[in-house]
């Protein structure tokens, strides 16, 4: 195995009021004219889908919108996406929302480079050329796909989700304005922070972190604990959302590069499975897993360190893991999966397909199908 670490981010980020029309400007300097807005209609009925299409049009661009991903979006979701692409003839990609935008989006935007489906490019680094530049405005804090060079696209059909990792699908330019984030509901900013807090732990005990990713987790982690709740009990508070834009960038850049593990292994499979919130499923399963992984030493050191960033008195997993609940609880997140509607009857197969996601290979403990099992079970009667 190389010993060489790769470290990879968009070439460009805007965070901050007002990095929407800073965006704007960036894409009329780099004179393009026809652009394809892919969104939800979430984003449509908040009004942000029009307001960032008059941004652009206002800067001489035609743009077309393609406005129909679903949360855990699908594989024809991409399919008609890309369909709206070819017929308005578009050389950018902007998407807008949370992961399930950027992931359409980013899906859509490889296959107008690289052609075939998107099925053709799952596992890592598949394709060949670069995909059409992607502008990515954030507005869940969040799952980081702003940044990532991971679409995560559902199977209907199989009930799983695909893990396409490529340098390719990274965005061209990340932008995260507040301001975009102030009407968050309080559920949404709760699941989407978790997610975030999620991506920080993994990538701390991840088996590929490094001392860049360990900075981004940990300070991460600490913007999580000073500013989510806040954000969570008043959606305007501005000093809390710009934190968790920062927040969940860093998340971001320490999960890019070091990877996952478990938690996201087994939340993929229960997202596929049975449509449920990604966010949310990480927050469930994050203590369990956790606790499991203090098999490993070094893990249970390491999530001994990230207690104190948690705002625990004592450095000890222990009290790490008793935060993550108290959070939880905090936040109103159901309290196990038997709350989630997950059925005891499916443990088997999900077990099995989460041993099949990519993402737990960087997890610090590898565990047998029996283990997994453990987990969901001990995450269910919680
Ligand atoms: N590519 C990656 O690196 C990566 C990482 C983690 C998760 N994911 C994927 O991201 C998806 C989840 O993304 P998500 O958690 O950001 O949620 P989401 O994108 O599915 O959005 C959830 C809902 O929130 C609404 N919404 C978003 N922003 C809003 C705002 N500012 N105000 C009001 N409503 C708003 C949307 O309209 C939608 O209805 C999953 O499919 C997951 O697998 C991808
Ligand atoms: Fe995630």
């Amino acid at each position: 195995m190389s010993s060489v670490t790769g470290f990879y981010i968009p070439p460009i980020s805007f965070f901050g009021e007002g990095a929407l029309e800073e965006a704007a400007d960036f894409i009329k300097g780099r004179d393009y004219v026809r652009a394809l807005i892919v969104t939800d209609p979430g984003i449509v009925k908040i009004g942000l889908s029009d307001k960032v299409k008059a941004m652009l049009e206002a800067r001489g661009l035609t743009v077309a919108v393609y406005d129909q991903t679903q949360p855990n979006p699908n594989i024809a979701n991409v399919i008609a996406g890309l369909k709206e692409l070819k017929a308005n003839n578009s050389e950018i990609v902007v998407s807008i929302g949370g992961g399930s935008a950027h992931d359409n989006a980013k899906a859509i935007a490889l296959l107008a480079t690289n052609g075939g489906e998107i099925g053709d490019y799952e596992g890592v680094n598949r394709s060949k050329k670069p995909s059409l530049p992607l502008f990515a405005i954030n507005t869940t804090a969040g799952t980081a796909s702003e940044l990532t060079r991971f679409t995560i696209i559902s199977n209907e059909e199989k009930k799983v989700k695909m893990a396409i990792i490529d340098n390719n699908v990274t965005p061209a330019v990340a932008i995260n304005d507040p301001t975009t984030m102030y009407g968050l509901p309080p559920s949404l900013t709760a699941a989407t922070g978790l997610d975030a807090l999620t991506h920080c732990i993994e990538a701390y005990v991840s088996i590929a972190a490094n001392p860049i990713t360990d900075a981004c987790a940990l300070k991460g982690i600490d913007l999580i604990t000073e500013s989510l709740i806040a954000a969570y009990k008043d959606g305007k508070d501005k000093k809390a959302r710009t934190d968790m834009c920062y927040a969940e960038y860093l998340a971001g850049m320490a999960f890019n590069n070091a990877s996952l593990g478990y938690v996201h292994a087994i939340a993929h499979q229960l997202g596929g499975f049975y449509h449920l919130p990604h966010g949310v499923c990480n927050a469930v399963l994050l203590p369990h897993v956790q606790q499991f992984n203090t098999a490993c030493p070094k893990a249970k050191a390491r999530l001994g360190e990230i207690a104190t960033h948690l705002g625990a008195k004592d450095a000890t997993s222990e009290a790490a893991i008793e935060v993550l609940h108290q959070f939880n609880r905090a936040m109103n997140i159901p309290r196990n999966l038997n709350e989630l509607g997950v059925k005891p009857e499916d443990f088997e197969i999900l077990a099995e397909n989460a041993m099949e996601d990519a993402c737990h290979l960087t997890n610090p403990v590898q565990f047998k199908k029996e283990e997994v099992i453990a987990i969901l079970k001990q995450a269910y009667e919680y």
